[in-house]
């Protein structure tokens, strides 16, 4: 048997904090949180009946096919009473069901929740009781599986070997893996996976040795198994995998970067400061606690800027600039090291825990390297970010709450209220009591809280536990609770330096008052930042005349920095601007990354009769391009339906 019947787990005891005190077995790897708010609607699971601790994974990466097939076997603890476990699934294809001595067990899969999948009931059997235990899931993912996206040899940077990837965050991961599939639910990993040559296979874990070479079946590739491991308990939306073909480029004793060989230079000098962010990131909150940080470059259709899948981060080709400016992504998923991934939010409502703390642990991490005035040009693009999201929804819409209000979908837990606010709130706190002693409270919150699920509520009685103890000024002063659970912005808000843009605010004033551009010279003497600031603060609307003169002088259509290239695009689709199309047609035709895709469509679309038609034809030949996430997306700006041969009329 290839997997020892008891895997080895740390140990972390359960804490006395809003722990369930069933009789699971004490070798837990994390809590299962029992508060209301810790509780997840978008898994079918029921961790305190039966849960979760260990997946191990046999699978071959099927790229005829476009699947991936093979077994799963799971340890389960289960409290005394127990008689079944339930796990998610989205899709799969279950082939059949045994314990870990070979008996089949009884299961039943629950009918399709739409956005949530089908739960697998499995009868424990002879199973049930405090003993680790396994069971074997003989499966494969289903035609539709949105996690994984298999890519033609067209797509790839070499254009001549396939490439998949999988996303997991937020519940994708049971398209392709049979596992209790919720935040709160820690579970450690191992896999074997098998591929074709020469691709090589990546995971978001350690990599146990050399490919084994299995040969090849008569007329067929040979093949080889990778085998990794990840024995920190983790999410299981961090469980990730890619495979293509792959270089990889040492960057320092801890990190390095994975590329097709096309890209791998240009990777490997843009993420040259990787060492640095990490040393930069252990210095402010402590530990890094993965033993490696490794990234892999994926082709364009990587639907976001990042993912910070441990040990191994996914990463657009969209960000590398030539010139370090777009590393703010790389501080941002290196952060999420310690906030997200070592303290993980226990359920989707509070993404901010995961995404809000990290964008402030990236500015400080981005301070620490690149300055205090690149973080403070940060800090002003997401206040401003903060601030015209509330403008736009209003100071009372519940969507500008950093913990979102219930029912939100999991997909919806990405912008400004739970990033952008989230980060006003750190500084302001930060501001409020101090540097030193704000830092020293939230390593120890990590330290605290390390490989365990994390509630807005334990953050905020952890804070007034050892921040505030019963000093009523400062309680009142820091405004916790209208922060986390209140709309808008408190009144208390950090204020960005109004200084941090002088020059591109001071520029966009000029252009607005009487179109006077900003010299060439001073253009390109900027940051990027503030490249990006001065194109957001250009008037909504824009003559042809305008927009050609801005093009000429400023070079848009020419810049090597992605942001800076969608912002141009994106001025120039809604105000009709025919020079700018086929451009814009080309850089969807590559680029999946959906907050470049879905910004650009809707662009097109809003202006009606001028860019809907030129919005469908592009997206009938881009669309099986994209993710499903993006897809889904832009699918809902054009209003396409699935079946439709070209989009409909909204
Ligand atoms: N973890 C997120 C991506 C995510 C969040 C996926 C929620 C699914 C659900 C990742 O760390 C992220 O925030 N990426 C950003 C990076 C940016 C803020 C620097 C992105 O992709 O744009
Ligand atoms: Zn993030």
């Amino acid at each position: 048997m290839r997997f020892p019947l008891i895997a080895a787990i740390p140990i972390f005891l359960l804490t006395a904090c809003d722990t369930s005190d069933l009789p699971l077995q004490e070798r837990t790897v994390a809590p299962i949180l029992t508060s209301e708010q810790a509780q997840d609607e978008f898994t079918f699971a029921r961790p305190l009946e039966a849960r979760v601790t260990h997946v191990a994974l046999d699978l071959d990466l099927d790229f005829e096919g476009q699947r991936v097939e093979g077994t799963a076997t799971l340890d389960v603890q289960a409290a005394e009473d127990a008689t079944e476990i339930v796990l998610d699934s989205d899709g799969l294809i279950v082939g059949g069901i045994t314990d870990g001595n070979g008996n089949e067990l009884e299961y039943e899969i629950g009918e399709t929740e739409e956005g949530k999948g089908e739960p697998i009931t499995v009868q424990l059997g002879e199973l049930t009781g405090p003993e680790l235990q396994q069971i074997v899931i003989d499966y494969a993912s289903g035609p539709e599986a949105a996690a994984l996206q298999w890519l033609d040899p067209e797509q790839t940077a070499g254009g001549e070997h396939p490439f998949v990837f999988s996303q997991g965050q937020p519940i994708l991961n049971r398209t392709w893996i049979p596992t209790q599939d919720s935040p709160g639910i820690r579970q450690t990993w191992e896999a074997r996976i098998t591929a074709p040559e020469p691709l090589t296979v990546v995971m978001s874990g350690i990599s146990r040795g050399e490919p084994e070479e299995l040969g090849a079946n008569e007329g067929e590739a040979s093949r080889r198994a990778f085998e990794f491991m990840m024995d920190n308990s983790i999410p299981p939306y961090l469980i990730a995998i890619a495979a293509g073909n792959l270089e990889f480029a040492e960057l320092g004793p801890r990190s390095g970067v994975w590329a097709e060989p096309q890209m791998i230079e240009a990777a490997a000098e843009e993420l040259g400061d990787t060492e640095e962010l990490i040393d930069a990131g252990v210095e402010l909150f402590g530990e890094y606690r993965w033993g490696r940080y490794d990234m892999i470059i994926l082709p364009p259709a990587f639907p976001y800027g990042g993912m910070e899948n441990p040990v191994l981060t996914f990463l657009t080709p969209t960000f590398i600039a030539g010139d370090r400016s777009n590393n703010g992504l790389i501080a941002h998923e290196l952060a999420h090291s310690w906030s997200g991934n070592l303290t993980t939010y226990a359920s989707w409502r509070d993404g901010w825990l995961n995404e809000g703390v990290t964008s402030y642990i990236e500015s400080r991490i981005t301070e620490a390297v690149y300055g205090e005035s690149r973080a403070e040009q940060e800090y002003a693009l997401s206040y401003a970010s903060l601030e015209e999201a509330v403008g736009e929804a209003g100071a009372d819409d519940p969507t500008t709450s950093m913990r979102t209000p219930e029912g939100t979908s999991p997909f919806e837990t990405i912008g400004p209220a739970i990033y952008d606010k989230g980060t006003v709130f750190l500084r302001t706190v930060e501001n409020i009591v101090g540097r030193e002693e704000f830092d020293a409270w939230l390593t120890q919150w990590f330290d605290e809280h390390a490989f365990q699920p994390v509630t807005s509520e334990m953050f905020l009685a952890d804070m007034r536990e050892k921040l505030i103890g019963d000093n009523a000024e400062l309680e009142e002063q820091l405004m916790l609770d209208e922060w986390v659970y209140g709309t808008g912005i408190p009144e208390n808000a950090y204020q960005p330096d109004p200084q941090a843009f002088a020059a591109a605010d001071g520029a966009a004033q000029a252009y607005a008052e009487d179109g006077t551009l900003p010299a060439a010279r001073d253009w390109e003497s900027w940051t990027a930042a503030s490249q990006r600031r001065f194109l957001e603060e250009l008037p909504g609307e824009l003559s042809d005349r305008e927009l050609a003169a801005l093009n000429e002088r400023l070079g848009l259509s020419e810049t090597g920095n992605n942001e800076v290239l969608f912002l141009w695009l994106e001025a120039a689709l809604r105000n009709e601007y025919d020079p700018a199309v086929d451009q814009a047609e080309q850089f969807l035709s590559q680029v999946g990354r959906n907050k470049f895709v879905a910004p650009l469509f809707a662009a097109l679309w809003n202006t009606g009769d001028w860019g809907r038609p030129i919005a469908t034809r592009i997206y009938e030949d881009t669309r099986g391009g994209y993710h499903s996430y993006t897809r889904n997306n832009v699918d809902g700006i054009v209003g396409y339906e699935s079946g439709e041969a070209e989009a409909g009329e909204a």
